[in-house]
């Protein structure tokens, strides 16, 4: 039996593919169409599910789409009619673009696949969320939270997931958001919503949460978890251009410029910034107050989440939990739920925001509605698009660059060792693609963490980030502990999905300063050998030559373009950044 979910028309559109319950495939579209954060209808990576399946549309025998866009559809022309006339424009373009689309997605999905309308089914965008953490979870029993911006009217919800079945049993409403609130703060921070939240969580440790009273004015949250805004400091329920509200700005002064530079007196002024402005220390001062309200949201909401997560996990009775949502991938907040809260085991797989709703969307038809048992767990994230020698010696021959080619796998690795550990950075293209917005050692750049300067280098050569976006390390699962104060590197799953921040141990600071971030902490990726076999051995060798089994890693892309897919395009990053080799299966391409 074969399921397809499909997720699109929101945020990140992706199609998950499942035979017998055993996921086959699942890609964001962004990675085929080259549009960052695409959510249109995901052709291509439901072509790509079927041909990874080897069967057309017709061979299909259940769609299952990530929500319910009628009850959707139903909320937000409920909150416009309450919300007339301030809400006018939101009613005008919510119309048009459900009547256009959004309405139609039944009779899209049918078109493009041949699948009678009786075969597509439309599960609830939470329980979507609930089902793609349980049922790829090991767990038989384990308590559930779902924490995102909003689905039909649902923005949380707690409960429980037993064997094949998910059963959420409370519910925190729109327009009383966590995910909201967060992007409120994003989008005064001068990001882009649903893009710089990870960035709010970067900045978080360069300053002091001075201002937690403040936003404790915003959010009132109970002992059992459930929460409300105080809404008269937010905009986001009757308008499409605007989260905040003028007595937000009263409250936290005027908001960041959108994208300028971020800098304070704890980092300094990066040397790829370029030329030190002569305010220097007036900007610097600044950009500390924006930190210090980043460190005040990012505090709120990670006692938030932890007062759910356990709220959560005493209502289900269990010590284990399972989480999803566009939240769960705030790995700070998920670091200290699994210290502080009471949970054991925390599963998150990486996909948790809504591109991986298509995949719970599956998983939820699969076992939930047609009863069949569990057989599934998801242990790695590489369920992207593979391509062949092949395809990879044909690119590479009409490249114009040195290539090398390996006798066989051993030597690459070997050789692959030798440069990272002589201060070379690689680009390193191996399998399928990831699953999810982070680089887990198939698509990513990869350099030597013992060399501080290594930050500046891949700034400078690569792809220009802040210093409040921190270079990961990739470490040998087995050996985490040597250098992070881990909650258990080989056991937590999210740990070996990046999404585990965790502190970096005082002796290991040192070694490791190119990705230590401001705070001792690291996002670190676990390295399990089972799931990643050749990840893991070209860590390893790196470890023999420098002593140090880790890697820096951050994922291979330039700056605002998805990351790569083909050789095609991860030769064309190689030929457009400052990378001195790119590494695809046995071939290495250089540069002189
Ligand atoms: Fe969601």
């Amino acid at each position: 039996m074969y399921i397809l979910g499909v997720s699109c028309y929101f945020h990140d559109a992706s199609a998950a593919i499942l035979r017998d319950g055993v996921l086959l495939a699942a890609a964001e579209e962004e990675r085929f169409s080259r549009v960052k954060h695409d959510f249109g209808f995901p052709s291509r990576a439901i072509q790509f599910c079927l041909d990874q399946a080897a069967i057309d549309g017709t061979q299909v025998d259940y769609v299952a789409f990530f929500e319910k866009p009628f009850v959707k559809f139903d909320r937000i022309l409920q909150n416009a009619f309450q919300e007339v006339p301030k809400s006018a424009a939101v009613f005008r373009q919510a119309i048009t673009a459900w009547l256009l689309d959004k309405l139609w997605i039944k009779n899209r999905l049918r078109d493009a696949l041949g699948v009678p309308a009786d075969r597509i089914l439309f599960v609830e965008h939470h329980q979507s969320h609930a089902a793609s953490a349980f049922f790829c979870s090991p767990f038989d029993d384990a308590a559930i939270l779902t924490v995102d911006g909003v689905g039909e009217w649902a923005t949380a919800t707690t409960g429980r997931g037993r064997d094949r079945t998910v059963d959420l049993t409370h519910e925190i409403h729109f327009p009383h958001s966590l995910g909201l609130l967060y992007s409120a703060f994003t989008a005064f921070l001068g990001f882009e919503v649903n893009e710089g939240e990870y960035k709010v969580m970067g900045m978080a440790p360069y300053g002091r949460p001075i201002f937690v009273d403040e936003v404790r004015r915003l959010v009132n949250v109970a002992p059992d978890g459930s929460f409300s805004l105080n809404l008269e400091y937010f905009e986001f329920q009757h308008s499409t251009s605007r989260t905040y509200s003028d007595a937000f700005v009263k409250l936290f002064g005027e908001p960041r410029g959108v994208e300028t530079l971020f800098f304070t007196e704890a980092s300094g002024f990066p040397s790829y910034f370029g030329e030190k402005p002569t305010n220097y220390a007036e900007l610097a001062a600044a950009n500390q107050r924006y930190a210090d309200i980043a460190a005040s949201i990012q505090l709120v909401t990670e006692e938030t989440l932890i007062t759910m997560a356990r709220a959560a996990c005493e209502r289900a009775g269990s010590s284990r939990l399972c989480m999803a949502g566009g939240v769960a991938l705030n790995s700070v907040a998920n670091g200290r739920i699994l210290r502080e809260a009471g949970v054991t085991d925390l599963f998150i797989q990486p996909a948790a925001g809504d591109s991986g709703a298509a995949l719970g969307a599956a998983m939820f038809v699969h076992h939930q509605v047609l009863g069949h048992p569990r057989g599934f767990v998801m242990e790695h994230a590489a369920w992207g698009q593979e391509h062949s020698m092949d395809a990879i010696r044909a690119a590479a021959s009409t490249s114009g660059f040195t290539a090398e080619e390996c006798a066989d796998e051993d030597t690459m690795l070997d050789r692959t060792a030798e440069l990272i550990a002589s201060g070379r950075v690689v680009g390193w293209h191996q399998g399928r693609f990831e699953w999810g917005p982070r680089a887990l050692g198939q698509r990513s750049i990869l350099a030597d963490p013992r060399r501080a300067e290594m930050k500046d280098v891949v700034n400078v050569k690569i792809k220009f980030r802040e210093p409040y976006r921190p270079f990961a390390p990739s470490v040998l699962a087995d050996r985490a502990d040597d250098y992070f104060d881990t909650c258990g590197a080989e056991r937590q799953y999210p740990a070996r999905f990046m999404l585990l921040v965790e502190p970096v141990r005082p002796e290991a600071r040192p070694v490791l300063p190119a990705t230590t971030h401001v705070d001792n902490s690291a996002r670190l990726q676990a390295v399990v050998q089972s799931a990643t076999p050749r990840y893991y051995e070209l860590i390893r060798r790196v470890g023999r030559l420098t002593g140090v089994p880790v890697v820096m890693n951050t994922s291979f892309n330039l700056r605002g373009e998805p990351i790569v897919n083909t050789p095609a395009e991860s030769i064309s990053t190689f030929a457009r950044s400052g990378l001195d080799a790119l590494v695809m299966d046995t071939l290495i391409l250089h540069k002189s």
